[in-house]
């Protein structure tokens, strides 16, 4: 028997087709109460990975469990895990009801329950529809009904926002949050970071078939460097006074450029003034979470596991932000607007929902019962 605890544990995965090596040793665990975005870009293998989850694909090596237990040892599985994959068929004659009742009897679900999952995907005036007239966004909506058909602890997302309008996403995106507030375990693949990024808590990105990270998004968003790029009248000067006051991480840049990070450019400011030092110039270099996904999955980092914190990640970080200053070509602007003050730095990402409703623990409903 399962243990019940909502985990999903993936553990040196390996799948190849041929000679494609569509996922390399990939370990990661999902733990239940929060949702946990799978993100990578085309080809990455995260439908390979959700597949050998779901028993669909054999792997090469490793294996994965939900509740402790390969899929195929679930007992009841619908009612563990409910799993939206890429390309869903229907039925087209069929009507989203009857097509949501057929698949309520293969699980043991009473007809009752078809209507509750109608009015949860936002379908219940198109139950009636045959499935063939529906459009991508519906289709998308009765995949997801029928994955919560079981009432299940698990729910396997892969790319669920395509075709989705901007409703659907918003929607999407509070009934997951909802759904994993209540102690369930929501795993979500996306291709776009964007796309997610208000949805999820955790993150496993992925590369290659190899995990490039996997962590809260927060960490990420911490790793986010920005950092003031100031023109002084006298480099050598500044650069002392900022050291005196402790900013010590300060590169120095061709013609007499500093980039000082870790500090505000107001420091840098107050910091030139008291020193009598001029600024010609200055202004906030950012870089934001799409660049760390991006740079995390464009191949460069392959083969290597990387902590935002660690100091390999951080000097890559900096490589990456010299080279965006020097493709930047500062010195014309300068040139051009001598007296251009600093950039506000952008105001910064969505936050988190303020107050999380206290966390229900799931609890599974008396088999054949109602929520
Ligand atoms: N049945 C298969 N036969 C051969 N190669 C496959 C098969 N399934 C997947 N692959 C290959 O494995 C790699 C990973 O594919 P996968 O579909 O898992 O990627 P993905 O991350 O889901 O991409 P996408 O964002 O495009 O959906 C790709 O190179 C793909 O061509
Ligand atoms: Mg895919």
């Amino acid at each position: 028997m399962h243990d019940g605890s909502g985990r999903v544990v993936v553990q040196n995965l390996t799948k190849t087709f041929g000679q494609v090596l569509a996922v390399q040793n990939l370990s990661f665990t999902v733990e239940p109460g929060s949702v946990t975005g799978f993100l990578g870009p085309n080809g990455a293998g995260k439908t390979t990975t959700l597949r050998m989850l779901l028993g669909l694909v054999t792997p090469t090596a490793g294996h994965a469990t939900i509740n402790g237990q390969p899929f195929h040892h679930l007992g009841n599985p619908a009612r563990v895990v409910g799993a939206v994959l890429e390309a869903q068929s229907f039925h087209p004659q069929r009507s989203a009801r009857n097509h949501l009742r057929v698949y309520a009897a293969a699980i043991g679900m009473p007809d009752q329950r078809v209507e509750e999952v109608l009015h949860l995907v936002g379908l219940r005036d198109a139950g009636q529809r045959s499935v063939g007239g529906f459009s991508m966004g519906m289709r998308q909506r009765l995949a997801l009904a029928t994955a919560l058909l079981g009432d299940p602890q698990v729910l396997v997302l892969d790319e669920p926002s395509n075709g989705l309008d901007p409703e659907g996403i918003v929607w999407l995106r509070t009934f997951l949050q909802g759904f994993a507030r209540q102690g369930r375990t929501v795993l979500v693949s996306s291709h776009l970071l964007s796309e997610v990024e208000q949805t999820v808590e955790q993150v496993v990105i992925l590369s290659r078939g190899q995990a490039m990270y996997y962590g809260p998004l927060d960490q990420l968003r911490k790793a986010q460097q920005s950092r003031v790029i100031v023109r002084p009248a006298d480099a050598p000067q500044l650069t002392a006074k900022l050291e005196e006051a402790g900013h010590t991480n300060i590169e120095q840049l061709p013609e007499g450029v500093l980039a000082v990070a870790g500090v505000e450019p107001e420091q840098v400011g107050d910091l030139a003034l008291e020193a009598g030092v001029a600024i010609y110039g200055m202004h906030t270099q950012q870089a934001d979470l799409e660049q760390i996904f991006f740079q995390m999955t464009s191949g460069q980092f392959s083969g290597a596991q990387l902590n935002p914190a660690s100091p390999q990640f951080q000097q890559q970080f900096q490589q990456q932000l010299h080279q965006q200053y020097q493709q930047q070509q500062m010195q014309p602007q300068y040139q051009q607007q001598p007296q251009q003050p600093y950039q506000q730095p952008p105001s910064g990402w969505p936050q988190p929902p303020a107050q999380q409703p206290e966390q229900q623990q799931w609890q599974r409903p008396q088999d054949g019962g109602q929520q």
